[in-house]
Parts: C-alpha cells; structure tokens; sequence
C-alpha cells in the first residue's frame, strides 16, 4: 500500500492510553473518580502525547468484575456522571487532538442486567433467547477463564430449571449472538456510543463473543466480526476496533480477517507479551526474537497493539509450564503475587525490582515495535501495584498525582477510597506525577520524550521488523522498514555494557546514521557494518539517513 498519509490509519501510530474512570480523578470528594474529574487531566495526558484514550467500562453495573458486568450497555455509571459529562471528555480530547476508544463487553451481560432479568424470570420471556440455556450441560464443557473462582461455565437457574452459559463469571451470563435481536443491539450499541463521538472500540473478550452456542452452527463465525466492521464503517469511516484476542499468531490472524483483513483494525500482541517477560527473566533476547519472528503477516491496514501491563493478570499462558514457572520464580515469588495459576498480579516496576535502567529498555523496546503502543494508567511514572490486595484488583489503584493525602486522587477520608493505593515504597510519598513532572531524570519525562520519538517516527508504526544477527548474545537488534525510511533498535537485556558490530546492509553513498539520543551524524562506510556500545540495560534508537534526508533527528 502505497502510504499518502500516516493519518489515514491512525490507529498504526497511535499513542493509546488506557485508564479506568473510577480510579482517575475523583472531582467531588466521594472516593470515586468521575468524568469531571478525567476532563480535569485531558491537557496532562495530550502534554504526555496519547493521541488516544481507551475508556475501560463506565456502564451500569453492580461492579463484581470492575465493570465488566454492565446492566445497560447504553448508560453511563451514576458514580462517574452522566452521558453529558462523558460527550465533555469526549469533545475536549478531540480539541486537543486525542481520539477516544471505549470498551465494548457484548459476550455477556451483568445478570442484573434487565435482559437477564426477565429472561430467568420465564421460559416464555421475550428475552429467553437472549441468553444461552440448555436442559443440561454438554458433555464437553469449555474450562472457566477463572479457575479457583468458577467451577463450571454453567449454571443452574433454579427457578426456571434450565442452565445458562457463562464463560466468565456465574453473575455474567453470555448473550446468544445466534439470536438476530442480541446482533441487532449489538449494533444498536455500536451506533450509539459512535454518535457520542467515540472514534472506536476495545472489543472484549473477543474469540469467545464470536463462539456459537454448543451445537448451533452460524456458518463462519467470524462473519459476526466482518459485520460489525462493516457497520461500524457505514457509520463512521476511520472508527477503529481494537480486539482482545489472546490466541496463537496463526488465529489472530483470522480476526485480522486473514491477510485481506475486514474485521479487527488492532490486537494486542499477548504473544510477545509473554515471550518478553521470558527474556527478561533470563536476560536474554532470544525468547522475544523468536516470538517476533513467528509474527504473521498482517493486512497493511492493520496493525499490533503493543503492550506490557494491562489491567488483568499479567498472563502467562502461552509460555510452556517450565518457561511460565521461571518467570514466576523471577518476578513473582510469592504465590499470593499469583493469580489462576497463569499469571502475575504486580506492575512492571516492582518486578523489576525498581531498576530504572531496566525499566526503561522495556518501554523503549515496547514503543520501537513495529505497532501502537499501548499505556496502562500509572505506568508512565512507574507505579506499583499494592501488594495487600489480592488478585487482578491489586493493579487497579488510583492514579497517584501527587504526595498529598490519597496521592491527590480524592479528597475523601481514606476509607472510602474505591481502591487503597500501595503503603510501600511505590505509595504517592515516593511515586506520584507532582514530584516527576519537574525532575529531567524522572521516567514520566523519560516516557514523555519517548512517545514524542515515537510521534516522530511514523516508520515505526508502519514499518515491517526485522531481527538482525549480530554477535552480542544479550541484545535484541531489529530494524523497521517501510517507504518512510529504516531504522536500527538495539536494547540490552544484561546488566553488563556491550560492544557489538552490526551489518546494516547495503546503503545509498553518502548514507548517514544518526542516534537520536546524539546531534552527531555518523557516515556509514561502504563495508555496511557499525560498532555500536550500549551500557547495562541501555537502548539505542538508530535512523538510517539517505542523502538529502531533511528530518532534524
Ligand atoms: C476481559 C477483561 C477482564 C474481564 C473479562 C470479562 O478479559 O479484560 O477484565 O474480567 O473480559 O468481561
């Protein structure tokens, strides 16, 4: 595809930042935060460069899985305000350049959700056929995605004698999409939030939302997808739909709709995810190179979404049960830092062990990626998770703006805080946006300097990776290539410094190299190789520069 315009598709070089409402800013003392208080921050996240916010779950909801269990797909959070104050977020991003993605959760329902509750109420209700319901359950289940918290993914309505489905938990019965109406509102739901502005979605739960009821056969369920594409399109040309696939690369290239694409605009690379943390834990590339290499091709127009914390478990589930138990050993040694038998409950940081050189190689490598990069609240000034709460909660803690009481997140007394942010060394005292924003050497101007880098570097979003060969065992060196030019990443996963000689190929006379961290522009000579060193954990940003090349760095 020829390229005309990077902005076409923002989504291949977009900035996404992913924050939870409630845990932002709370506006008016109630311990919870809200849309006034999120339009508050709007000038701190476009001044940090996110050209897009994903907006987790803000629905009704009786809350028993952060929001995820929503009564009303087309309302809005009393706690966090009112449809009014979600089009003021809405349009004061869109002032300052920034689009807005919002989760949409259509596997299921909350069971408070008045569908369900007339559907259980009768055999004979009109929205019976909304949820899935068998006599008995099938002799061959599917396994719960929350094992030690569900059993089964079936349940007994006692009232009514029937079981429903529900691949999550028993309080989020699955809707049947074999019925046309539930498709129908689906769409309706699309079209609704679109006409409030919103520029895309952050589909969840997605290989299971497409999934037909057992013994109900739809033909290709992935036309489900292509549909919904396609509305979404009808309605708003550029929206975008950002999935949450976490299946082998070979799948995930179905929901990209193959290599001609037609369904999912952006997945998040789990995948490399999990190959990345195996890396970090025995300080050695190879793991994370291996995963990029076995990326599929994907359609042009489509792309990755790059990450490494999110709001979930930091899941390990593609790793074998050898490689899962060695990051474990690493980064979560305590069982109770342990969640589903899969996965990790801690922020990036403290597995770190704190190690601001380690740190950030991480987010320098996760921004030099070919894909978008994808930030979760807190992680650009390197907040930790709290350690006293158990499970996937204990990443969920209010955004710490400053030292002062609640890290400046609410004025309530502390007690009725929605989450207790961290005691430890990662509390608001010692981690907070306040101390950060005015200190050169903090990781908020790091990230900050980082995603303008990545602004400025469309190549990157758009470019095709290559994993270079080299001799030093311990770094990971990838070029990204496209019509907007070449560049060389090279970051250290040892503690020690290293010296490596690289063969960058064959370039045009008078072909300069310029580290982006440096004003000098280095010739490279006709012999196509470079001596590079990098310190302990370090990382290098390399622009390969034709001859009249007119970009600054
Ligand atoms: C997704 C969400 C997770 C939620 C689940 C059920 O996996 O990321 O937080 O619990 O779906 O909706």
């Amino acid at each position: 595809m020829k390229i005309t315009d990077t902005s076409d598709l923002w989504w291949k070089s977009a900035v996404i930042y992913c924050l939870d409402v409630e845990t932002y800013l709370d506006s008016d003392g109630d311990g919870i935060g809200d849309f006034t208080g999120l339009a508050r921050r709007i000038d701190y996240l476009a001044d940090l460069g996110v050209t897009c916010l994903w907006l987790m779950p803000f629905y009704p909801t009786p809350d028993r899985d952060d929001g995820y269990d929503i009564s009303d797909f087309y309302g809005v959070d009393p706690r966090l305000g009112s449809h009014g104050d979600v089009v003021e977020v809405i349009r004061t991003a869109h002032d300052r350049g920034m689009r807005v993605i919002v989760d949409l959760v259509v596997n299921h329902t909350s069971d408070a959700h008045p569908w369900f509750v007339s559907a259980r109420r009768s055999r004979n209700s009109p929205y019976r056929d909304f949820y899935v319901w068998r006599d008995e359950p099938p002799r061959h289940q599917q396994p719960t995605v929350f094992p030690g918290e569900e059993a089964t993914v079936w349940e007994l309505d006692e009232r009514s004698g029937q079981y429903f489905q529900h691949v999550f938990y028993k309080h989020q019965p699955d809707l049947n999409i074999a019925n046309p109406r539930v498709r129908d509102e689906i769409a309706k739901t699309i079209g609704f939030w679109l006409a409030l502005g919103v520029n895309g979605f952050r589909i969840d739960a997605v290989p299971f939302l497409i999934e037909p009821p057992e013994g109900v056969d739809l033909g290709d369920p992935h036309e489900l997808l292509r549909d919904i594409k396609r509305f979404l399109q009808r309605r708003v040309g550029d929206a975008a739909l950002l999935g949450e696939v976490n299946l082998p690369f070979a799948e995930q290239l179905d929901f990209f709709g193959g290599p001609r694409g037609g369904e999912l605009d952006l997945q998040f690379d789990f995948v490399s995810m999990q190959a990345l943390y195996l890396s970090l834990a025995r300080s050695d590339p190879a793991p994370l190179a291996d995963a990029l290499r076995s990326r599929p091709v994907i359609p042009s127009e489509a792309t990755w979404a790059n990450f490494v914390r999110n709001h979930d478990e930091l899941t390990l589930d593609k790793l074998s049960d050898a490689e899962r138990e060695e990051v474990f050993e690493a980064f979560a040694p305590d069982e109770a830092q342990r969640v589903y038998g899969r996965g990790i409950t801690r922020r990036l940081p403290p597995m770190l062990a704190g190690d601001p050189r380690r740190v950030r190689m991480v987010y320098s490598l996760m921004f030099s990626l070919p894909g978008t990069p994808v930030l979760f609240y807190g992680e650009e000034i390197g907040m930790g998770e709290n350690p006293e709460i158990t499970g996937r909660q204990a990443v969920r803690t209010p955004m710490q703006w400053s030292d002062e009481r609640n890290g400046g997140f609410s004025t309530a007394p502390p007690s009725r805080l929605v989450a207790p942010p961290p005691s430890d060394g990662y509390a608001p005292a010692h981690v907070n946006v306040r101390q950060q924003r005015t200190d050169d050497d903090s990781l908020l101007l790091f990230i900050r300097r980082l995603i303008g880098r990545y602004r400025a570097s469309p190549e990157i979003g758009w470019g095709s990776l290559e994993i270079l060969d080299h001799d030093a065992a311990g770094v990971l060196a990838h070029a990204v290539d496209s019509e907007l030019g070449r560049m060389i990443l090279l970051h250290n996963f040892t503690d020690a410094p290293v010296a490596l000689r690289l063969d960058i190929g064959a370039q045009e006379e008078g072909t300069r190299l310029i580290d982006l961290d440096r004003p000098e522009r280095v010739p490279v000579g006709a012999e196509r190789r470079i001596d590079v060193e990098l310190p302990a954990y370090g990382h290098r940003w390399l622009r390969v520069s034709p001859p009249g090349d007119t970009r600054i760095g």
